[in-house]
C-alpha cells in the first residue's frame, strides 16, 4: 500500500472503511467548481458545458443504464475483448502488478482484469479513480467479492488524481483507461493527457487503453440516440444539475438532446438545443442567460479513432505498442502500451 503520509495531502480527506478499503475525496468544493466553470462556459458566444459535469449521482446512474443499452455497443464490445484476452494478458506482465483504473465507474470491467491478475498473483492492490461517488459502492462490492484485494480509491478529476498515481512507485502497475474515455478529450488534450500518464509510469508499468473505432455513421448515431431516450435524459440532466446546485431556472422541457456524427472531425457531437427563445436565471451567480430558438449548448465530443491514429498517438507520447486487440467487427480497440526505452 502507499503510505498515508504520502497521500494525506492538504487537498484530500481520507475515509477508512475497512483495513482493506479506504478512499480519498478531494476537498475541492464541487459546487463552486461547477459555478465557476459553468458561468464562464455558458456566457461564451458558443455555449458549452464540460462533460465531466455529467457525473453527479443521477448522471452516473444514467450512464450505467447507457452502458447496458443494445445500441451502445461500446461497453459490451470492450467487455468481450477483455473476456477473450483474460488468459493472454498475463503473458505481458513481469511479476506482481497493482491495478490502477482511471474512470472506474461501476468497476464492471475491473472484474475481468482482476481475473487476469489473480491467475498470476495472490494479493492485488487496486486503485480506482473516478470523479463520481459511485466509486464507494462499486469498491464496496469488489471488496466483498475478492478477499485478496486491497483498495485505495480516489474520488477526484483525472488530472489531479494523476498526482496520486505518481506515488504508486513501490510496485509495478498496470493503468487501465477504458471505455473510450480518452475520446472525450480534444485531440491536443488527449495527447497531453497520455503524456501526463506517461510521466506517472516507471519501467515495466503498462497502460491498457480502450478506444472506440470509426464505423458506419448509422451505428454511431444510434449509440448516442437510443430508442429509450436514456442518452437524452443523461444529456438533459446537466441542466437539472445546474438547477439544483446553482439554483437556476432551466425549463428542461424547453431543451432537447441532439447527437450527430461529424465525419470530418471523426467525432460524435452532443448538444442541448433550445426549442424556443428564452431566458434562464442562475441565482447563485446572479447571471441571466439568453437563448435563441435552436441555439445549441455543446456538451460532449466523443472522438472515434482508426488503428493508425492510435499507433501515432502512442508513438507521439512516448509509448511502445505491446499489443492491439480488436473485436471481429473492428468496432473497438484495446491497446497495451509500455514505456518506450530511450
Ligand atoms: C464516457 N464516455 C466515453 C461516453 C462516450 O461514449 O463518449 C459518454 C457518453 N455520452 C453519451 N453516451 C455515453
Amino acid at each position: 500500500m502507499i503510505t498515508n503520509t504520502k497521500l494525506e495531502t492538504q487537498n484530500y480527506d481520507k475515509v477508512t472503511v475497512t483495513p482493506r478499503f479506504c478512499y480519498f475525496t478531494s476537498k475541492a468544493d464541487n459546487q463552486s467548481t461547477l459555478e465557476r466553470e459553468a458561468s464562464y462556459s455558458l456566457s461564451r458566444k458558443r455555449k458549452f458545458i464540460h462533460p465531466k459535469f455529467f457525473y453527479d449521482k443521477t448522471g452516473s446512474d444514467l450512464f450505467e443504464q447507457i452502458c447496458l443499452l443494445p445500441e451502445y455497443y461500446l461497453t459490451r464490445t470492450e467487455m468481450k475483448i477483455l473476456h477473450d484476452i483474460t488468459n493472454e494478458l498475463p503473458n505481458y506482465l513481469k511479476g506482481n502488478y497493482a491495478l490502477v483504473e482511471l474512470g472506474s465507474g461501476s468497476s464492471t470491467k475491473t472484474r475481468k482484469l482482476l481475473e487476469a491478475l489473480s491467475s498470476i498473483q495472490n494479493q492485488i492492490e487496486y486503485y480506482p479513480i473516478d470523479i463520481s461517488d459511485i466509486l464507494k459502492d462499486s469498491s464496496t462490492s469488489l471488496h466483498d467479492e475478492y478477499d485478496n484485494l486491497k483498495i485505495t480509491g480516489i474520488i477526484d478529476q483525472y488530472e489531479p488524481a494523476l498526482e496520486f498515481i505518481k506515488h504508486i512507485d513501490h510496485q509495478k502497475k498496470i493503468i487501465a483507461f477504458l471505455g473510450s474515455s480518452l475520446g472525450n478529450f480534444e485531440p491536443e488534450q488527449a495527447l497531453e493527457f497520455l503524456s501526463s500518464i506517461h510521466k506517472c509510469m516507471q519501467k515495466n508499468d503498462l497502460l491498457l487503453l480502450g478506444l472506440d473505432l470509426v464505423k458506419d455513421t448509422k451505428i454511431l448515431e444510434k449509440a448516442y440516440n437510443d430508442s429509450k431516450g436514456i442518452t437524452a435524459k443523461f444529456n438533459l440532466n446537466l441542466l437539472s444539475r445546474i438547477n439544483k446546485e446553482l439554483q437556476a431556472s432551466f425549463d428542461i422541457k424547453k431543451f432537447e438532446h441532439l447527437a450527430k456524427f461529424n465525419k470530418n472531425q471523426s467525432r460524435i457531437e452532443m448538444y442541448l438545443r433550445s426549442k424556443v427563445n428564452q431566458e434562464v436565471y442562475i441565482t447563485s451567480t446572479g447571471f441571466s442567460l439568453k437563448f435563441k430558438k435552436d441555439e445549441l449548448i455543446s456538451t460532449e465530443y466523443s472522438y472515434k479513432y482508426d488503428i493508425p491514429q492510435i499507433k501515432e498517438m502512442a508513438q507521439k507520447t512516448g509509448f511502445n505498442l505491446q499489443k492491439m486487440w480488436t473485436d471481429k467487427k473492428n468496432h473497438f480497440a484495446l491497446a497495451l502500451l509500455s514505456l518506450r526505452e530511450l
